[in-house]
Protein backbone atom coordinates (compact mmCIF):
# COMPACT_ATOMS: atom_id res chain seq x y z
CA UNK A 1 0.00 0.00 0.00
CA UNK A 2 2.89 2.09 1.18
CA UNK A 3 4.60 1.77 -2.06
CA UNK A 4 1.63 2.25 -4.36
CA UNK A 5 1.13 5.57 -2.67
CA UNK A 6 4.84 6.28 -3.15
CA UNK A 7 4.78 5.37 -6.46
CA UNK A 8 1.59 7.56 -7.14
CA UNK A 9 3.43 10.41 -5.75
CA UNK A 10 6.48 9.78 -7.86
CA UNK A 11 4.21 9.66 -10.79
CA UNK A 12 2.45 12.77 -10.40
CA UNK A 13 5.55 14.79 -9.89
CA UNK A 14 6.90 13.58 -12.52
CA UNK A 15 3.82 14.47 -14.30
CA UNK A 16 4.08 18.04 -12.77
CA UNK A 17 7.58 18.38 -13.84
CA UNK A 18 7.36 17.25 -17.39
CA UNK A 19 4.16 20.18 -17.77
CA UNK A 20 6.64 22.69 -16.36
CA UNK A 21 9.40 21.74 -18.79
CA UNK A 22 6.63 21.97 -21.80
CA UNK A 23 6.15 25.28 -20.38
CA UNK A 24 10.22 25.96 -22.16
CA UNK A 25 10.98 28.89 -19.76
CA UNK A 26 14.76 28.65 -20.46
CA UNK A 27 15.87 32.08 -20.70
CA UNK A 28 15.42 34.79 -17.84
CA UNK A 29 14.92 38.00 -19.38
CA UNK A 30 12.20 40.58 -18.46
CA UNK A 31 12.25 42.79 -21.63
CA UNK A 32 13.41 42.03 -25.45
CA UNK A 33 14.34 45.14 -28.08
CA UNK A 34 14.67 44.02 -31.52
CA UNK A 35 16.25 46.01 -34.35
CA UNK A 36 16.27 44.83 -37.95
CA UNK A 37 14.12 44.08 -41.02
CA UNK A 38 11.56 41.48 -42.26
CA UNK A 39 13.89 38.72 -40.55
CA UNK A 40 12.24 39.93 -37.22
CA UNK A 41 9.21 42.29 -38.24
CA UNK A 42 6.50 41.49 -36.19
CA UNK A 43 4.13 44.37 -37.97
CA UNK A 44 5.93 47.59 -38.15
CA UNK A 45 6.40 47.63 -42.20
CA UNK A 46 2.49 46.53 -42.17
CA UNK A 47 1.13 49.68 -40.18
CA UNK A 48 4.15 51.96 -41.85
CA UNK A 49 1.98 52.69 -44.76
CA UNK A 50 5.04 52.97 -46.84
CA UNK A 51 3.62 50.20 -49.73
CA UNK A 52 -0.44 50.70 -49.57
CA UNK A 53 -2.00 47.03 -49.01
CA UNK A 54 1.31 45.13 -49.63
CA UNK A 55 0.53 41.36 -50.34
CA UNK A 56 1.78 40.30 -46.44
CA UNK A 57 -1.06 41.50 -45.57
CA UNK A 58 -2.81 38.84 -46.54
CA UNK A 59 -3.90 35.28 -46.32
CA UNK A 60 -1.40 33.09 -46.23
CA UNK A 61 0.63 34.99 -44.40
CA UNK A 62 -0.06 33.80 -40.95
CA UNK A 63 -2.09 31.00 -41.38
CA UNK A 64 0.34 28.34 -39.42
CA UNK A 65 0.07 30.13 -36.23
CA UNK A 66 -1.53 33.45 -36.13
CA UNK A 67 -4.38 32.53 -38.42
CA UNK A 68 -4.34 36.08 -40.07
CA UNK A 69 -2.31 38.15 -41.13
CA UNK A 70 0.09 40.05 -38.78
CA UNK A 71 2.38 41.79 -40.79
CA UNK A 72 5.30 38.88 -40.27
CA UNK A 73 6.70 37.49 -43.41
CA UNK A 74 6.02 34.13 -42.41
CA UNK A 75 3.23 31.30 -42.34
CA UNK A 76 3.77 31.82 -38.33
CA UNK A 77 5.83 32.54 -35.87
CA UNK A 78 9.59 34.19 -36.28
CA UNK A 79 13.23 33.79 -34.43
CA UNK A 80 12.35 36.33 -31.99
CA UNK A 81 8.78 35.06 -31.21
CA UNK A 82 10.33 32.09 -29.95
CA UNK A 83 13.06 34.23 -28.23
CA UNK A 84 10.07 35.38 -26.42
CA UNK A 85 8.00 32.42 -25.83
CA UNK A 86 11.43 31.10 -24.24
CA UNK A 87 12.10 34.13 -21.61
CA UNK A 88 8.27 33.41 -21.18
CA UNK A 89 7.35 36.87 -22.20
CA UNK A 90 4.94 38.43 -24.90
CA UNK A 91 5.65 38.70 -28.54
CA UNK A 92 7.36 41.81 -28.83
CA UNK A 93 5.22 44.52 -29.69
CA UNK A 94 5.81 46.26 -32.78
CA UNK A 95 7.25 49.87 -32.40
CA UNK A 96 5.11 52.15 -35.25
CA UNK A 97 1.78 50.89 -33.93
CA UNK A 98 2.32 52.99 -31.26
CA UNK A 99 3.25 56.16 -33.37
CA UNK A 100 0.81 55.53 -36.78
CA UNK A 101 -2.49 55.01 -34.17
CA UNK A 102 -1.29 57.42 -32.05
CA UNK A 103 -1.92 54.81 -28.83
CA UNK A 104 -0.40 54.36 -26.11
CA UNK A 105 0.87 50.97 -25.83
CA UNK A 106 3.36 49.38 -22.92
CA UNK A 107 6.59 48.72 -24.07
CA UNK A 108 8.32 47.79 -20.75
CA UNK A 109 8.57 44.10 -21.53
CA UNK A 110 10.59 45.55 -25.04
CA UNK A 111 9.78 47.13 -28.10
CA UNK A 112 10.70 45.54 -31.54
CA UNK A 113 12.07 48.16 -34.08
CA UNK A 114 12.46 46.14 -37.01
CA UNK A 115 11.20 47.18 -40.41
CA UNK A 116 10.45 45.11 -43.39
CA UNK A 117 13.32 46.23 -46.26
CA UNK A 118 15.59 47.93 -43.75
CA UNK A 119 18.99 48.59 -44.68
CA UNK A 120 21.84 48.66 -42.55
CA UNK A 121 23.04 51.74 -44.68
CA UNK A 122 21.31 54.89 -45.52
CA UNK A 123 19.68 55.67 -48.85
CA UNK A 124 22.55 58.19 -49.55
CA UNK A 125 25.29 55.30 -49.51
CA UNK A 126 23.58 53.56 -51.96
CA UNK A 127 23.25 56.78 -54.15
CA UNK A 128 26.44 57.65 -54.13
CA UNK A 129 27.66 54.29 -55.38
CA UNK A 130 25.26 54.62 -58.52
CA UNK A 131 22.57 51.99 -57.37
CA UNK A 132 19.53 54.00 -57.43
CA UNK A 133 17.37 51.72 -56.40
CA UNK A 134 13.70 52.27 -54.51
CA UNK A 135 14.50 51.60 -51.21
CA UNK A 136 11.37 49.67 -49.69
CA UNK A 137 11.62 51.87 -46.36
CA UNK A 138 13.90 54.44 -45.07
CA UNK A 139 13.87 52.87 -41.81
CA UNK A 140 17.32 52.47 -41.42
CA UNK A 141 19.21 51.39 -37.90
CA UNK A 142 20.02 54.33 -37.31
CA UNK A 143 16.66 55.67 -36.96
CA UNK A 144 15.62 52.57 -35.64
CA UNK A 145 18.08 53.49 -32.79
CA UNK A 146 16.72 56.80 -32.33
CA UNK A 147 13.26 55.40 -32.19
CA UNK A 148 14.91 53.52 -29.05
CA UNK A 149 16.69 56.82 -27.72
CA UNK A 150 12.57 58.14 -27.65
CA UNK A 151 10.98 55.22 -26.18
CA UNK A 152 13.72 55.17 -23.12
CA UNK A 153 12.64 58.12 -21.69
CA UNK A 154 9.41 56.67 -20.84
CA UNK A 155 11.24 53.17 -19.53
CA UNK A 156 13.26 55.01 -17.21
CA UNK A 157 14.21 58.09 -15.51
CA UNK A 158 17.30 57.93 -13.65
CA UNK A 159 20.73 56.35 -14.20
CA UNK A 160 20.84 53.73 -11.29
CA UNK A 161 17.36 52.96 -12.57
CA UNK A 162 18.44 52.60 -15.95
CA UNK A 163 20.52 50.37 -15.29
CA UNK A 164 18.65 47.97 -13.07
CA UNK A 165 15.83 47.77 -15.73
CA UNK A 166 18.64 47.30 -18.85
CA UNK A 167 20.19 44.71 -17.17
CA UNK A 168 17.57 42.13 -17.60
CA UNK A 169 17.03 43.01 -21.10
CA UNK A 170 18.15 41.09 -24.03
CA UNK A 171 18.89 43.14 -27.38
CA UNK A 172 18.71 42.06 -30.60
CA UNK A 173 20.46 43.98 -33.05
CA UNK A 174 19.53 42.23 -36.52
CA UNK A 175 19.98 40.08 -38.61
CA UNK A 176 20.50 43.45 -40.81
CA UNK A 177 22.62 44.20 -43.05
CA UNK A 178 21.13 41.60 -45.52
CA UNK A 179 19.18 43.95 -47.66
CA UNK A 180 22.32 46.40 -48.18
CA UNK A 181 23.28 43.04 -50.40
CA UNK A 182 20.02 41.62 -51.42
CA UNK A 183 19.65 45.27 -53.88
CA UNK A 184 22.77 45.38 -55.11
CA UNK A 185 22.48 42.24 -56.30
CA UNK A 186 18.70 41.51 -57.58
CA UNK A 187 18.86 45.30 -59.01
CA UNK A 188 21.73 42.46 -61.53
CA UNK A 189 24.75 44.40 -60.45
CA UNK A 190 27.69 42.64 -59.67
CA UNK A 191 29.00 39.98 -57.06
CA UNK A 192 31.98 42.70 -56.59
CA UNK A 193 29.22 45.37 -55.62
CA UNK A 194 27.99 43.45 -52.93
CA UNK A 195 31.38 42.10 -51.61
CA UNK A 196 32.48 45.83 -51.71
CA UNK A 197 29.75 46.53 -49.22
CA UNK A 198 30.86 44.40 -46.88
CA UNK A 199 33.11 46.81 -44.34
CA UNK A 200 30.55 49.05 -44.70
CA UNK A 201 27.46 46.95 -43.60
CA UNK A 202 29.71 45.66 -40.83
CA UNK A 203 30.56 49.11 -39.26
CA UNK A 204 27.32 50.60 -39.24
CA UNK A 205 26.06 47.33 -37.35
CA UNK A 206 29.13 47.77 -34.83
CA UNK A 207 28.60 51.74 -34.77
CA UNK A 208 24.78 50.99 -33.44
CA UNK A 209 25.62 48.13 -31.33
CA UNK A 210 28.17 50.29 -29.74
CA UNK A 211 25.82 53.20 -29.19
CA UNK A 212 23.00 51.26 -27.76
CA UNK A 213 25.57 50.03 -25.33
CA UNK A 214 26.54 52.99 -24.48
CA UNK A 215 22.36 53.87 -23.76
CA UNK A 216 22.53 51.28 -21.36
CA UNK A 217 22.41 47.44 -22.78
CA UNK A 218 24.12 44.72 -20.96
CA UNK A 219 23.07 41.72 -22.97
CA UNK A 220 22.99 41.86 -27.01
CA UNK A 221 22.57 39.44 -29.31
CA UNK A 222 24.09 40.07 -32.95
CA UNK A 223 23.36 37.50 -35.87
CA UNK A 224 25.09 37.32 -38.13
CA UNK A 225 23.39 36.88 -41.94
CA UNK A 226 21.63 33.79 -43.52
CA UNK A 227 23.27 31.72 -46.15
CA UNK A 228 21.79 33.49 -49.15
CA UNK A 229 23.00 31.50 -51.60
CA UNK A 230 19.79 28.61 -50.16
CA UNK A 231 17.25 31.55 -50.97
CA UNK A 232 14.81 30.79 -53.58
CA UNK A 233 14.30 33.93 -54.96
CA UNK A 234 18.32 34.64 -55.32
CA UNK A 235 18.56 31.30 -56.74
CA UNK A 236 15.81 32.08 -59.40
CA UNK A 237 17.84 34.89 -60.20
CA UNK A 238 21.21 33.87 -60.25
CA UNK A 239 19.61 30.57 -62.37
CA UNK A 240 23.51 29.46 -63.84
CA UNK A 241 24.01 25.91 -65.95
CA UNK A 242 27.30 26.17 -64.09
CA UNK A 243 26.84 23.28 -61.97
CA UNK A 244 30.11 23.71 -60.22
CA UNK A 245 29.20 27.05 -58.86
CA UNK A 246 26.65 24.88 -56.70
CA UNK A 247 27.19 23.56 -53.58
CA UNK A 248 27.04 19.42 -54.16
CA UNK A 249 25.88 18.79 -50.46
CA UNK A 250 22.85 21.61 -50.90
CA UNK A 251 22.25 22.82 -54.40
CA UNK A 252 23.18 25.92 -53.11
CA UNK A 253 24.53 29.06 -54.92
CA UNK A 254 28.82 29.15 -53.92
CA UNK A 255 29.15 32.93 -54.35
CA UNK A 256 26.10 34.42 -52.50
CA UNK A 257 27.24 31.87 -49.40
CA UNK A 258 30.33 33.59 -49.84
CA UNK A 259 29.34 36.53 -49.35
CA UNK A 260 27.24 35.92 -46.57
CA UNK A 261 30.20 34.15 -44.81
CA UNK A 262 32.51 37.34 -45.83
CA UNK A 263 29.98 39.49 -44.11
CA UNK A 264 30.08 36.55 -41.18
CA UNK A 265 33.55 36.83 -40.90
CA UNK A 266 34.17 40.45 -40.31
CA UNK A 267 31.60 40.99 -38.14
CA UNK A 268 32.94 38.25 -35.87
CA UNK A 269 36.39 39.92 -36.05
CA UNK A 270 34.41 43.27 -35.19
CA UNK A 271 32.84 41.73 -32.50
CA UNK A 272 36.33 40.81 -30.72
CA UNK A 273 37.09 44.51 -30.65
CA UNK A 274 33.85 45.25 -29.39
CA UNK A 275 34.34 43.18 -26.82
CA UNK A 276 37.67 44.35 -25.41
CA UNK A 277 36.28 48.00 -25.69
CA UNK A 278 32.74 46.99 -23.63
CA UNK A 279 34.43 44.03 -21.15
CA UNK A 280 31.08 45.09 -19.09
CA UNK A 281 28.81 43.82 -22.03
CA UNK A 282 28.06 40.66 -23.12
CA UNK A 283 28.46 40.60 -26.54
CA UNK A 284 26.93 37.34 -28.24
CA UNK A 285 26.97 36.36 -32.15
CA UNK A 286 24.11 34.50 -33.44
CA UNK A 287 25.28 31.92 -36.09
CA UNK A 288 22.29 31.99 -38.15
CA UNK A 289 24.61 30.76 -41.38
CA UNK A 290 25.31 27.38 -39.26
CA UNK A 291 22.07 26.55 -37.89
CA UNK A 292 20.47 27.10 -41.08
CA UNK A 293 23.13 24.97 -42.92
CA UNK A 294 21.70 22.05 -40.92
CA UNK A 295 18.89 21.92 -42.53
CA UNK A 296 20.12 23.06 -46.15
CA UNK A 297 22.98 19.68 -45.65
CA UNK A 298 19.78 17.09 -44.05
CA UNK A 299 16.79 18.71 -45.05
CA UNK A 300 14.62 15.35 -44.21
CA UNK A 301 16.44 14.44 -40.85
CA UNK A 302 15.75 17.47 -39.76
CA UNK A 303 11.76 17.35 -40.88
CA UNK A 304 12.41 18.94 -44.30
CA UNK A 305 10.89 16.48 -46.42
CA UNK A 306 8.48 18.80 -48.81
CA UNK A 307 11.10 20.77 -49.81
CA UNK A 308 13.89 22.86 -48.81
CA UNK A 309 14.80 25.37 -51.29
CA UNK A 310 11.75 25.48 -53.20
CA UNK A 311 9.49 28.57 -51.94
CA UNK A 312 5.85 26.84 -50.40
CA UNK A 313 4.17 29.85 -51.81
CA UNK A 314 5.10 31.64 -55.13
CA UNK A 315 4.17 30.83 -58.36
CA UNK A 316 5.44 29.41 -62.07
CA UNK A 317 6.66 26.24 -60.61
CA UNK A 318 10.75 25.49 -61.55
CA UNK A 319 12.98 23.99 -59.76
CA UNK A 320 12.29 27.33 -56.97
CA UNK A 321 8.78 28.45 -57.51
CA UNK A 322 9.99 31.37 -56.90
CA UNK A 323 9.37 33.61 -60.37
CA UNK A 324 9.42 37.41 -59.75
CA UNK A 325 6.26 37.59 -62.06
CA UNK A 326 3.95 36.06 -58.71
CA UNK A 327 4.43 37.23 -55.53
CA UNK A 328 3.12 34.58 -52.46
CA UNK A 329 -0.22 36.34 -51.53
CA UNK A 330 -0.60 38.09 -55.07
CA UNK A 331 -2.37 36.92 -57.78
CA UNK A 332 -1.56 33.51 -59.20
CA UNK A 333 0.14 32.61 -56.12
CA UNK A 334 -0.57 29.06 -54.92
CA UNK A 335 0.58 27.63 -51.39
CA UNK A 336 2.21 24.31 -50.62
CA UNK A 337 -0.15 21.91 -48.68
CA UNK A 338 2.21 21.35 -45.30
CA UNK A 339 4.15 24.68 -45.11
CA UNK A 340 5.88 22.25 -42.19
CA UNK A 341 7.45 20.58 -44.53
CA UNK A 342 9.37 23.23 -46.52
CA UNK A 343 12.21 25.63 -45.43
CA UNK A 344 11.49 28.34 -47.15
CA UNK A 345 8.43 30.44 -47.04
CA UNK A 346 7.63 33.27 -49.57
CA UNK A 347 11.00 33.02 -52.00
CA UNK A 348 13.23 35.13 -49.16
CA UNK A 349 11.32 34.59 -45.97
CA UNK A 350 11.32 31.64 -43.55
CA UNK A 351 8.82 29.46 -42.53
CA UNK A 352 8.08 28.94 -39.13
CA UNK A 353 9.42 25.94 -39.58
CA UNK A 354 12.48 26.84 -40.14
CA UNK A 355 12.50 29.72 -37.56
CA UNK A 356 11.56 27.66 -35.03
CA UNK A 357 14.99 25.27 -35.82
CA UNK A 358 16.95 28.45 -36.25
CA UNK A 359 15.40 29.39 -32.51
CA UNK A 360 15.94 26.45 -30.73
CA UNK A 361 20.04 26.38 -31.92
CA UNK A 362 19.90 30.35 -30.44
CA UNK A 363 18.58 29.61 -27.04
CA UNK A 364 20.17 26.00 -26.58
CA UNK A 365 23.62 28.02 -26.84
CA UNK A 366 24.62 25.95 -29.82
CA UNK A 367 24.26 28.34 -32.08
CA UNK A 368 25.63 31.08 -29.77
CA UNK A 369 28.84 32.34 -28.95
CA UNK A 370 29.31 33.00 -26.30
CA UNK A 371 26.05 30.77 -24.92
CA UNK A 372 22.97 32.81 -24.83
CA UNK A 373 21.66 29.58 -23.10
CA UNK A 374 23.63 30.45 -19.14
CA UNK A 375 22.53 29.74 -16.14
CA UNK A 376 25.77 31.18 -14.36
CA UNK A 377 25.02 34.69 -15.63
CA UNK A 378 24.26 37.81 -14.30
CA UNK A 379 20.97 37.81 -16.17
CA UNK A 380 19.50 35.25 -13.08
CA UNK A 381 20.30 38.83 -11.14
C1 LIG B 1 -5.31 29.33 -34.65
O1 LIG B 1 -6.31 28.39 -34.89
C2 LIG B 1 -6.05 27.09 -34.37
C3 LIG B 1 -7.12 26.15 -34.86
O2 LIG B 1 -8.38 26.73 -34.74
C4 LIG B 1 -5.94 27.19 -32.84
O3 LIG B 1 -5.63 25.94 -32.30
C5 LIG B 1 -4.85 28.20 -32.47
O4 LIG B 1 -4.80 28.39 -31.07
C6 LIG B 1 -5.06 29.55 -33.15
N1 LIG B 1 -3.89 30.36 -32.91
C7 LIG B 1 -3.95 31.58 -32.36
C8 LIG B 1 -2.65 32.26 -32.13
O5 LIG B 1 -4.99 32.14 -32.08
C1 LIG C 1 13.59 57.41 -49.03
O1 LIG C 1 14.29 58.63 -49.08
C2 LIG C 1 14.54 59.08 -50.40
C3 LIG C 1 15.42 60.33 -50.30
O2 LIG C 1 14.93 61.23 -49.36
C4 LIG C 1 13.23 59.33 -51.12
O3 LIG C 1 13.48 59.73 -52.45
C5 LIG C 1 12.40 58.02 -51.10
O4 LIG C 1 11.13 58.25 -51.68
C6 LIG C 1 12.24 57.52 -49.70
N1 LIG C 1 11.62 56.20 -49.76
C7 LIG C 1 10.63 55.83 -48.93
C8 LIG C 1 10.08 54.47 -49.13
O5 LIG C 1 10.20 56.55 -48.06
C1 LIG D 1 28.67 56.08 -34.80
O1 LIG D 1 29.04 56.75 -35.99
C2 LIG D 1 28.80 58.15 -35.93
C3 LIG D 1 29.03 58.73 -37.32
O2 LIG D 1 30.28 58.32 -37.82
C4 LIG D 1 29.70 58.77 -34.87
O3 LIG D 1 29.48 60.14 -34.78
C5 LIG D 1 29.38 58.11 -33.52
O4 LIG D 1 30.26 58.58 -32.53
C6 LIG D 1 29.47 56.61 -33.61
N1 LIG D 1 28.96 56.06 -32.35
C7 LIG D 1 29.64 55.20 -31.60
C8 LIG D 1 28.98 54.82 -30.30
O5 LIG D 1 30.70 54.73 -31.93
C1 LIG E 1 28.91 31.19 -18.45
O1 LIG E 1 29.30 32.47 -18.03
C2 LIG E 1 30.41 32.48 -17.14
C3 LIG E 1 30.61 33.91 -16.66
O2 LIG E 1 30.77 34.81 -17.72
C4 LIG E 1 31.61 31.93 -17.88
O3 LIG E 1 32.72 31.89 -17.02
C5 LIG E 1 31.30 30.52 -18.39
O4 LIG E 1 32.37 30.05 -19.19
C6 LIG E 1 30.03 30.52 -19.23
N1 LIG E 1 29.67 29.16 -19.59
C7 LIG E 1 29.38 28.80 -20.85
C8 LIG E 1 28.95 27.39 -21.05
O5 LIG E 1 29.44 29.58 -21.79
Amino acid sequence: MKINILVIVAFSLLVVVRSLSSMKQTLYYESIFNFGDSLSDTGNFLVSGDVYSPTIGRPPYGETFFNRSTGRFSDGRLIIDFIAEANGLPYVPPYLQSVVTKSSMDFKKGANFAVAGATANEFNFFKERGLSVTLLTNKTLDIQLDWFKKLKLSLCKTKPECEQYFKKSLFFVGEIGGNDYNYPLLAFRSFKHAIDFVPFVVNKIINVTSALIEEGAVTLVIPGNLPIGCSAVLLERFSDDKGWLYDPRNQCYKPLNYIAKLHNDKLNKELVTLRQKYPQARIIYADYYGSAMQFFNSPAKYGFTGSVLKACCGGEDGRYNAKPSVRCGGKGSTTCENPSTYANWDGIHLTEAANRHIATGLISGRFTKPSLNNNSLIYKF
